[in-house]
């Protein structure tokens, strides 16, 4: 059966316009978008003031399964997704076992296949995530992979990630770097500057990021590979990636909401909740991150969702894991700290939350509205102002650090191919 949505403010990313209309779907696809539709054979919602978006592309999540599914698994993490927006996602290998042969991946196209959500799946670059062996890339490119990374680790040894970068090269895989150089990182635990000194805590300098994101830009320039940059969150790290676009390699950079709205003086409360890899930097660094973001320099937003139990989290914040999980908070903190702020506008902000993670994974007929496109969809309600509250968040891990905020602007609808995955029920006083 089809489906009408009506009178919603629709946000084509692409064309940079919201205009008021009414967009038709029919098996999953959007066949029509026009001023007036009527039709009354199909199921019609009618969203008058609230904003019709693509469905939200987070190509950076921990589902933590299988190996770690007390913090989280692969049904609780796409409920998240799905409660914040999102009908895209690309999971992380840092399970146990690890996708570094096709078994893995081929457990989670068994797990995920009925979740009303595009879960996308990465292998390991190394056997184990070890860094010592290449796992097998042709093989997990088979079973369905998109990318290959060891989040969580950097490939130190640089002639296997050489080599990595020639097999991803000539298989067409594109490759994401998790970018630390672990001897200069040497056990810190924040952001080396003022505030460690002034917590007492080890810092993790910046160049431990700029050095890794500089070698892994110079072997893609040996290779040609695609290299992707997780988590950016640096001004150096922002400068060499908009160097190495400006010599047309093929380099691209995501951002986390938490790295564009926290700095490290929010660790003033030694909070594990903010504890996270890379560490939150300070206001200079942030303000470059923005910049890069609005120059295109940062093509994506990606939240980097990685639950941990509480029991984890509440220790000494040395012994806590890094980090934060975000999946179900992202676009309403984007949509308020930088939207309401007129830091960015809406349009932009979509370009980085769903064409441009669309084009980096090759995903056809997604990340805008346009006819022709599979239905996935967000409703945001841009008046709707809630706390966060570990009771609103549905995922199996409470690690957000922005518990108590109140914030503005939250997706209350997700459609994925035609069909509503998502609705927000409201308590109280709506
Ligand atoms: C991630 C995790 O917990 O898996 N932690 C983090 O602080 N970001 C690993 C990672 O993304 O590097
Ligand atoms: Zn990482
Ligand atoms: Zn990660």
């Amino acid at each position: 059966m089809g489906m009408l949505i009506k009178n919603g403010n629709v946000v084509m990313v692409e064309d940079g316009k919201i205009r008021k209309m009414d967009v038709l779907i029919d098996k999953g696809i959007i066949v029509e978008i026009s001023p007036e539709i009527n039709r009354s054979d199909v199921e019609v919602i009618d969203i008058e003031g609230k904003f019709l978006i693509p469905g939200l592309i987070d190509m950076h999540v921990h589902f933590r399964d299988p190996g770690y599914t007390h913090k989280e698994d692969i049904h609780s993490g796409s409920n998240a997704a799905l409660a914040g927006g999102f009908t895209g996602v690309l999971m992380m290998p840092n399970t146990d076992p690890p996708p570094d042969n096709a078994t893995v991946i081929y457990y989670w196209k068994e797990k995920s296949k009925s979740i009303p959500l595009n879960i996308l799946f990465s292998g390991c670059i190394t056997k184990n995530r070890a860094g010592k062996e290449l796992s097998k890339f042709y093989e997990l490119k088979e079973a369905g992979a998109v990318a290959i990374t060891d989040d969580g680790n950097w490939v130190a040894d640089g002639a296997v990630f050489r080599h990595a970068m020639e097999y991803a090269a000539a298989l067409d895989l594109l490759v994401i770097t998790h970018a630390e150089e672990p001897t200069i990182a040497n056990r810190g635990v924040i952001n080396e500057g003022y505030w460690s000194t002034v917590l007492g805590l080890r810092g993790i300098p910046k160049a431990a990021e700029n050095i890794a994101i500089y070698r892994d830009i110079e072997i893609a320039k040996m290779t040609g590979a695609k290299l992707h940059v997780a988590h950016l969150s640096t001004a150096e790290g922002v400068r060499l990636v908009a160097a190495a676009k400006k010599l047309g390699l093929k380099v691209t950079a995501e951002v986390t909401p938490h790295h564009l709205v926290l700095t490290d003086e929010a660790l003033a409360g030694y909070d594990t909740n903010l504890k996270v890899n890379p560490p939150l930097r300070e206001a200079e660094e942030q303000k470059a991150l923005l910049k890069g973001l609005l120059e295109g320099v940062i093509d994506v937003i990606a939240t980097d969702h990685a639950p941990h139990a509480s029991y984890e989290k509440n220790v000494e914040f040395n012994d806590a894991p890094f980090g934060i999980e975000g999946l179900e908070t992202a676009f309403p903190v984007l949509y308020t700290e930088l939207v309401l702020k007129k830091k960015i506008t809406l349009e932009k902000l979509l370009l980085k939350m769903t064409v441009n993670p669309a084009k980096i994974l090759q995903l056809p007929k997604q990340g805008d509205i346009k006819k022709g496109n599979y239905a996935n969809l967000t409703v945001i309600d841009p008046k709707l102002t809630l706390k966060v509250s570990e009771e609103l968040l549905v995922g199996k891990s409470k690690n957000n650090p922005f518990l108590g905020r109140t914030l503005t602007g939250w997706p209350v609808m997700t459609i994925y191919q035609g069909i509503v995955a998502y609705q927000r029920i409201l308590k109280g006083v709506q």
